[in-house]
């Protein structure tokens, strides 16, 4: 049943072409130029009036709604807040019947996700869900939703439930942005051909990183602390890259926002601490350049993620894992794929139970 991968979390990371792509299937008609999502098509106006978007989550499922937040405000120009369900149900929330609340949720079970969408409703919020289990009970609650179509995913690290969820997001900003007018046809059309593209393009980079990211997992099996940064649509991706990795090989990793770094995490960099930096040609490259020499004089060690034929950051680095070009909005996609294969790699040479992390469970249903 693991498809003759070693573990669950390698079969379905390499699952996520086509759990993308099935993600899609029906949604995304590039020939037409549509998105069709029957779940925000019937309940547009609400999406078009709504004061604001609350995202709701927890863990992996709240840095998607990071970045859905990043493509919901660029594209649809709709403000969007995003949540944490265990902060946003014990604090007593503004919320009103001109809220849209998103919630998202693998396994459709997160008992804080659920309480805080009752919640939401009972104040008279319009709730949506995005959900990977079908019939759950998140997904039962939802007034509309979107199934995110990942199949079952077994290991409890989330990969390509993370993946799809990003894949959901980004079809509702692009089609909320169509409709409101904010996003003009030219874009649009250019923006949706590049979407339909990116399963091949994971598929690349899954076949260029899959090695380079065992080699390079080998040199940290030792690594007692990481720091992950990223900035714009790369900085919820910083996070996922941290959380991927503690999870599993049980390795401290923080994710900041790359500008933050001066503002306290600087004063950890030595030659000991690795750093995953994500620096993509879109995206505030230049800063991220300067970020890297600041690394760079206190000798951190220093892997980066960039575009193939990037020269001033590899020039740099210690390690270089290229991935290729796309949009900004599409990067954190393209971006977290070797991510995940490097914290399944040093987690692997560990010896840790990848598919079962101590302490963690694939469906938290109690708070
Ligand atoms: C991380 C992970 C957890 C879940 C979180 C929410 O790899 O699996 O952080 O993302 O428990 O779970 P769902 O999405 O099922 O609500």
């Amino acid at each position: 049943e693991k498809g003759g991968y070693e573990h669950f979390m390698l079969k379905e990371i390499f699952e996520q072409p086509k759990s993308i792509h099935d993600t899609m299937r029906g949604r995304l008609l590039v020939d037409e130029g549509v998105i069709k999502m029957a779940g925000i098509w019937d309940h547009v106006e609400k999406f078009k009036n709504a004061n604001r978007i609350i995202i709701i989550a927890c863990g992996t499922s709240w840095h998607a709604g990071l970045i859905g937040e990043y493509l919901i405000e660029e594209y649809a120009r709709i403000p969007v807040e995003v949540e944490y369900a265990s902060e946003f149900r014990y604090r007593n929330p503004i919320i009103t019947d001109k809220d849209v609340v998103i919630a998202i949720s693998q396994s459709g079970e997160t008992a804080d996700t659920m309480a805080a969408l009752k919640l939401a409703k009972e104040k008279g919020a319009f709730i949506y869900g995005i959900c990977n289990v079908v019939d759950s009970s998140i997904a039962r609650i939802t007034d509309a939703g979107s199934y995110t179509h990942a199949g079952p995913e077994i290991g409890v690290a989330s990969t390509k439930a993370f993946t799809a969820q990003l894949t959901i997001l980004t079809l509702i900003a692009f089609k909320l942005g169509k409709h409101n007018g904010n996003l003009g046809n030219a874009e649009f059309m250019s923006l949706i051909s590049e979407l339909d593209a990116i399963p091949k393009k994971i598929e690349d980079v899954l076949s260029a990183t899959h090695e380079l990211t065992q080699e390079i997992a080998k040199d940290f099996i030792g690594a007692t602390n990481f720091l992950y940064l990223g900035r714009g649509y790369n900085y919820p991706a910083a996070l996922e890259g941290a959380l991927k990795l503690k999870e599993i090989s049980y390795i401290h990793a923080e994710g900041y926002p790359a500008a933050e770094m001066k503002h306290g995490p600087i004063a950890l960099i030595d030659e000991n601490m690795p750093i995953v930096i994500i620096a993509p040609k879109k995206g505030h490259y230049d800063k991220i350049v300067s970020n890297v020499q600041e690394i760079k004089a206190r000798k951190g060690k220093v892997i980066a993620v960039v575009n193939k034929g990037d020269q001033q950051v590899s020039a740099m680095a210690d390690y270089v894992i290229e991935i290729p070009e796309t949009s900004e909005c599409f990067s954190p996609i393209v971006a977290s794929v070797p991510l995940q294969l490097l914290a399944y790699y040093i987690a692997v040479y560990r010896g840790a139970n990848v598919d079962q992390p101590r302490n963690l469970a694939k469906s938290v249903t109690v708070e």
